[in-house]
């Protein structure tokens, strides 16, 4: 019988299934169990040891709550400590019960990521940032480095159930807490309803999705919940009267949310591959991967550069300030983004600090050429007629090569099967431009570059 002190700490686990392997005792004359509150501090330092082959999915796994983790994760060691290459069989049982854990783990971590929200409060050392968060899973210990990068100038506490993390300057963990312990509202809380309200597009909403993604049990903890079924409500008129309205000279402030369709199976497993990259170390620091959108066998697809802090919040390409542009340009150039794929050469979004505020940083090649595999999967399974480079990044991921927008752009090359590809400049370059004129010259020449793609896409 083997009682582990704390439920989240896979090397724990890690250290005396090696000894049980040595020892040769079998899984079923192992028991399991690990403490339901992860309320104890650091683990002690341990030795450096070898890396178990499959030990993202099994470290990932030890992080749910199903009470046979730490069985089936044995379970998969002991054969494929048996078998060889049993590990590459994606049909066993047990594998698919490992991986359905290590998904949900993912998940957990990625809304964590998104939807803490942080109060401030005043204690003896100053300003303070406290959240309180309920995870499904054990996952605030394997995410705090993350926090701790992001709000790397604030001091900061989550709060969870089982366990809190605090951060002045170096991670701390401490025994969990009460919803109590956090303030109910603060003044920023009106800013997240600002926000929600102005990103909320009422021609986009879809109830049951939006549920499934983000079940109510978040809505408790999300200032911007409040204001759902106000809009919710509203939307269906509000849609209406988009619809009726005139067109509307181009705005370049405002974003729009839009909402991918749940994909073809091709597209659903480059996600998850994707949602697992760390091919460079943009990952780390990024709050998701943001994959493209759209659906499978769009004709046209649009390559932009890397999602910035609005796609990276909200997981979709181009709804930031730049998205905006380009909706408007589709708008106008009669291009049903529904119908289109939109995707980023770089996944993950590369920022600096100012502050607290994300600064988007230009990807270097390095970044560009580790994510250009994943783009080229993704044309390979979408299979669009044309595609649209947005920039020097997306012509990069998309070349391989070093080539100067201005002197290819507007021309249509010849790619491999039959593929065109069109390069334009990135909307962001559009409103970066100063000069009134210059910056009618460019949106035209956009406009006409979306079109000639669009018509060769119908074709
Ligand atoms: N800019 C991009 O290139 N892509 C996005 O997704 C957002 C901004």
């Amino acid at each position: 019988m083997i009682a582990l002190e704390r439920p989240d700490d896979p090397e724990a686990f890690f250290e005396h299934a090696a000894a049980l392997l040595a020892e040769g005792i079998a899984p079923e004359h192992v028991s399991w169990s690990g403490g339901e509150s992860a309320d104890l501090f650091a683990a002690a330092t341990r030795a450096p040891r070898a890396k178990w082959r499959g030990e993202k999915l099994f470290a990932a796994a030890l992080l749910h709550r199903a009470e046979n983790r730490f069985s089936l994760v044995y379970r998969a060691l002991w054969r494929a400590a048996r078998a060889k290459g049993w590990l590459g069989n994606p049909a066993d049982p047990d594998l698919c019960a490992l991986r359905k854990l290590e998904g949900e783990v993912r998940r957990d971590s990625h809304k964590m990521r998104a939807l803490v929200r942080f109060r401030e409060i005043r204690d003896a050392e100053g300003e303070r940032f406290i959240a309180w968060y309920e995870p499904s899973h054990f996952t605030l210990r394997a995410n705090a480095d993350f926090f701790a990068h992001r709000f790397a100038n604030m001091r900061w506490s989550i709060v969870t159930p089982d366990l809190s993390a605090h951060y002045d300057g170096e991670v701390r963990f401490a025994p969990g807490g009460s919803r109590r312990d956090v303030p109910a509202e603060d003044a920023r809380d009106e800013d997240w309803r600002t926000y929600y309200a102005a990103i909320f597009n009422p021609a986009r909403l879809n109830l049951a999705a939006m549920q499934s993604h983000l079940p109510k049990k978040f809505w408790r903890n999300l200032p911007e919940a409040r204001v759902i079924p106000t809009l919710a409500r509203a939307a269906q008129n509000r849609a209406e009267a988009m619809i009726a309205a005139p067109p509307t000279a181009p705005r370049f402030s405002r974003a729009s949310a839009p909402q991918t369709e749940a994909a073809a199976t091709d597209l659903a497993d480059l996600r998850a591959q994707l949602a697992c990259c760390e091919k460079c170390p943009l990952h780390r620091e990024a709050t998701q991967v943001v994959c493209g959108a759209g659906p499978l066998n769009a004709q046209l697809m649009i390559v932009a550069e890397q999602p910035g802090d609005h796609e990276d919040l909200a997981g979709s390409p181009l709804i930031g300030p730049a998205g905006k542009i380009f909706d408007e340009a589709l708008r106008r150039t009669g291009c049903d983004r529904e119908k289109i794929y939109v995707t980023n050469a770089v996944k993950h979004f590369k920022f600096t600090l100012k502050g607290k505020r994300r600064i988007h940083a230009k990807p270097g090649a390095g970044e560009i050429d580790a994510c250009s595999s994943w783009l080229h999967r993704e044309i390979e399974i979408v299979r669009p007629k044309v595609i649209v480079a947005m920039g020097a990044t997306a012509l990069r991921g998309l070349t391989g090569q070093i080539l100067a927008v201005r002197e290819s752009r507007g021309k249509m090359f010849d790619l491999a099967e039959d593929r065109r590809l069109l390069t334009t400049t990135h909307p962001a370059y559009l409103l970066r431009l100063q000069d009134e004129q210059e910056k009618r010259l460019a949106w035209r020449a956009f406009l006409s570059d979306l079109a000639q793609a669009h018509a060769m896409a119908q074709a």
